[in-house]
């Protein structure tokens, strides 16, 4: 099969369109014919190779060798002890910690995976898992988000923003959106009711109160962060600088102690509310954007895009047939 591999850690230049063996399911995988592959941060992470992924996928080189977790696909083959699935359904997921979805063929444990709903694309399915569920644990399970709040959410423009606020407007909220000035205009029209062009504004400088942040960049000191949160408001960041979340980690318990203020990090419990998006979805209420569709061929060009933070919403690779390299 073709896929898109990397022997050592580097620029997107280093990723290879490659022929390699198709894999085959243990008997408690599944095989999927993956038709569609989104690009997260981690992806960027792991083929730059930082330390901290470096001691996750090999010190020299990275022993995995596929990246791409969040897939969408048609199931071809299951594993004998395979229970919930059968060759022909269509399903999707995160498939972290495994990877192998930038291929034509992944194989992937079946409680990784739900049943895609018919009216959804692979394309959209592929742009969910990650993105959605920070979004989802962030807001709900931290956040604890209520209706009548104001919610501000930094680094919105993005994949986890773009479901954020999507998910927020079920709970009557006003959601103020950060992020650069080319991305404000989707962001209004995805129902933001107010954008900040980081570049212009310092949101936590406006004397304007949050009683939720939602922080996917954590690229600055918590006090700056808490100065913009309401008497009883919440920060709660899904990921961002080392540094800036080790400082939110150690300080959170003082800051709690001294203020009515809450600080939360959120650790990704991957594919948890899959369920809950699906049934969204087909209420059509909550849709992802998906920026633009690369080939598999493209990977290089997509991971180029999005490591300079210049996408909207999500990158989406669709996985075509019959690739020649
Ligand atoms: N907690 C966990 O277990 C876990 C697991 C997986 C991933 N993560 C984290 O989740 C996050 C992924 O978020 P995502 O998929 O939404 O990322 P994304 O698609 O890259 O979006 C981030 C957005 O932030 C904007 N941005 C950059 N610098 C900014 C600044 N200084 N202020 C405000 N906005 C800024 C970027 O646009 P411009 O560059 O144009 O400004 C971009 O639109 C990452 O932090 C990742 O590490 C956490």
């Amino acid at each position: 099969m073709k896929a898109i591999a990397y022997t050592k850690y580097g620029t997107p230049d280093v990723l290879e369109l490659k022929e390699v063996d198709k894999p085959i399911p243990r008997d408690n995988e599944v095989l999927i014919k993956v038709y569609a592959v989104s690009i997260n941060d981690w992806d960027i992470g792991l083929l730059q190779g930082d330390l901290i992924n470096r001691l996750i996928n090999g010190l020299l080189k990275p022993k995995k060798k596929i990246l791409g977790s969040d897939i969408a696909g048609r199931i071809e083959k299951v594993g004998k002890k395979v229970k919930q699935f059968q060759p022909g359904d269509e399903v999707y997921g995160d498939l972290s910690g495994d990877w192998g979805g930038f291929a034509e063929y992944v194989c992937a444990r079946e409680n990784a995976l739900i049943r895609k709903p018919v009216g959804m694309t692979f394309e959209s399915a592929a742009a969910i898992p990650q993105a959605a569920m920070l979004a989802v644990q962030g807001l709900i399970d931290k956040g604890k988000i209520k209706s009548g709040q104001k919610l501000l959410i930094n680094g919105a423009g993005g994949g986890v923003g773009t479901f954020a606020v999507q998910i927020a407007k079920l709970y009557g909220v006003e959601v103020t959106g950060v992020d650069s000035s080319a991305k404000l205009e989707m962001m209004s029209s995805l129902g933001f009711d107010q954008v900040i062009d980081y570049t212009q504004v310092d949101f936590t400088k406006e004397g304007k109160y949050y009683d939720l942040i939602l922080d996917v960049k954590t690229n600055r000191s918590i006090f700056d962060y808490t100065r913009a949160l309401s008497t009883n408001g919440t920060y709660v960041t899904v990921g961002g600088h080392m540094f800036r979340l080790f400082q939110a980690l150690i300080l959170s318990p003082w800051i709690s102690k001294f203020s009515k203020k809450k600080i939360c990090i959120v650790g990704l419990k991957q594919n948890k509310d899959l369920a809950y998006i699906n049934k969204l979805f087909e209420a059509d209420k909550l849709k992802p954007v998906i920026d633009r569709l690369y080939d598999l061929e493209e990977v290089p060009e997509a991971f180029r895009l999005f490591s300079k933070g210049a996408h909207k919403g999500k990158v989406v690779i669709k996985v075509k047939e019959n690739y020649r390299i």
